[in-house]
């Protein structure tokens, strides 16, 4: 018999590094799957951001790049500072590479101090993201009074009267106080709650979960529209609870349905159902989904324009956060006792397949070093328009992690 020479070529393809094992007569037998390439790809090019963090000698907190084509690094106290984190948190778990886990350690334990903010919700997402995923991964039990601290702050946020937790202050000459709003709640906020669930589980007190349920329902009641779609903002009186505006900020107009919205919804509603059981949560969720799903403009690859009414559709960028949002939602509700479960992976795996292809994912050592390209941070605020985000490239990597899991059971 013939020996059979394997040769492993590495292929740099549009900026991908492509597995092809051939025999000795040239022709391709085996390819890795899309998705293997695609967490080879990630870990590659987060591993240049890590290289150039380790270089700088300071802990470095990259969220997008800025007009002049700059990595912007931020703060702890800036909502996007978890995703990084959290990113590294993910790729640790997909890959298995140790030397990982203590860059991922160090990362979170840089964002300590987020565990005290009160002036704004966004403690979820910082927290959770990166303490949540440390805690999961590491068991290391000083994480879990992080945890509790960060949900005590963000409950400091909770009104009675409307029964939820205001997102934004209103004070001071800030654009939110401009808007005449007194208690605005943003649809973004159902993420924040994932803390509020794991803080209850972590203390054994209920009240987290309580304030949870609280926010949930109110906003149910209040944030959707008989189409399933979602406003942005709703405005609250303090005093008596009624609604005081249904509004956007991000969004093109007040009834219009900007996307990451609608992916916020999704996502936010699904972990609401895992939490509690709720089956009305879900009912949510998919509601909400097949929204977007059937929506006229929904492009063929799957990848949403950054609001669904923007006028000049075709012509508007994508955004490329919500898709890595919306997919790894319906991997999750892919897992739950839902008619058509198989259905709602296959939406996410075509909704990856199109993040993963060359059209989204950028090129080794580009785009600033984050994986996806194409994403929008608010047009009406001019800022961070068809642009990596942190949160794109963090809810992807979940979204690979979870298709991993699935694929292995
Ligand atoms: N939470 C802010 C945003 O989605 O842009």
């Amino acid at each position: 018999m013939k020996a059979r020479n394997v040769l492993t070529a590495m292929v740099a393809m549009a900026g991908f590094v492509l597995c092809l094992q051939c025999t000795n007569k040239g022709a391709p037998v085996a390819e890795e799957p899309w998705n293997v390439q695609a967490v080879e790809n990630a870990r590659a090019q987060i591993g240049l951001e890590i290289d150039t963090i380790e270089a700088s000698g300071q802990l470095l907190n990259p969220v997008t790049l800025t007009p002049e084509g700059k990595v912007y690094y931020c703060g702890y106290a800036d909502w996007r500072s978890g995703f990084f984190p959290g990113s590294v948190w993910y790729l640790y778990e997909l890959t298995g590479d140790t030397i990982l886990l203590p860059l991922a350690e160090k990362y979170t334990e840089a964002l300590d101090e987020a565990k005290h903010l009160t002036w704004h919700h966004d403690i979820g997402f910082i927290i959770n993201c990166s303490y949540g995923n440390g805690l999961r991964l590491a068991k290391k039990e000083a994480y879990k009074d992080v945890m509790i601290q960060a949900a005590k702050s963000l409950c400091t946020r909770f009104h009675a009267k409307p029964g939820v937790i205001q997102s934004w202050n209103v004070t001071g000459n800030s654009w939110q106080a401009q808007r005449g709003w007194e208690c605005p709640v943003i649809i973004d906020n159902m993420m924040n709650l994932e803390l509020l669930f794991e803080a209850t589980k972590l203390s054994g007190d209920s009240t987290y979960y309580k304030i949870a349920v609280s926010h949930a329902d109110r906003t149910m009641q209040e944030h959707f529209r008989p189409d399933g779609s979602c406003y942005h903002v709703i405005d609250y009186s303090i005093a008596d609870g009624t609604v005081r505006h249904r509004q956007t900020a991000q969004g093109y107009a007040d009834e219009s349905a900007w996307s990451r919205g609608q992916a916020w919804a999704i996502y936010g509603y699904a972990m609401c159902y895992r939490e509690t059981g709720d089956r009305r949560y879900l009912d949510q969720a998919l509601k909400t989904f097949r929204f977007m799903q059937h929506h006229p403009h929904m492009p063929a690859d799957l990848i949403p324009y950054w609001d669904m009414d923007a006028p000049k559709i075709p012509d508007e960028p994508r955004d490329v956060s919500s898709a890595s949002v919306i997919a790894s939602a319906l991997y999750e509700i892919s897992t739950f006792d839902v008619p058509d479960a198989a259905s709602y992976k296959a939406y996410a795996d075509s909704m990856m397949q199109s993040l993963a292809s060359p059209a989204y994912t950028a090129p080794l050592g580009e785009n600033g070093r984050f994986i996806l390209m194409h994403s929008v941070g608010s047009i009406p605020h001019h800022s961070e328009i068809d642009v990596p985000l942190n949160y794109a490239d963090y809810y992807y990597l979940e979204a690979l992690k979870r298709k991993q899991d699935i694929e292995k059971k």
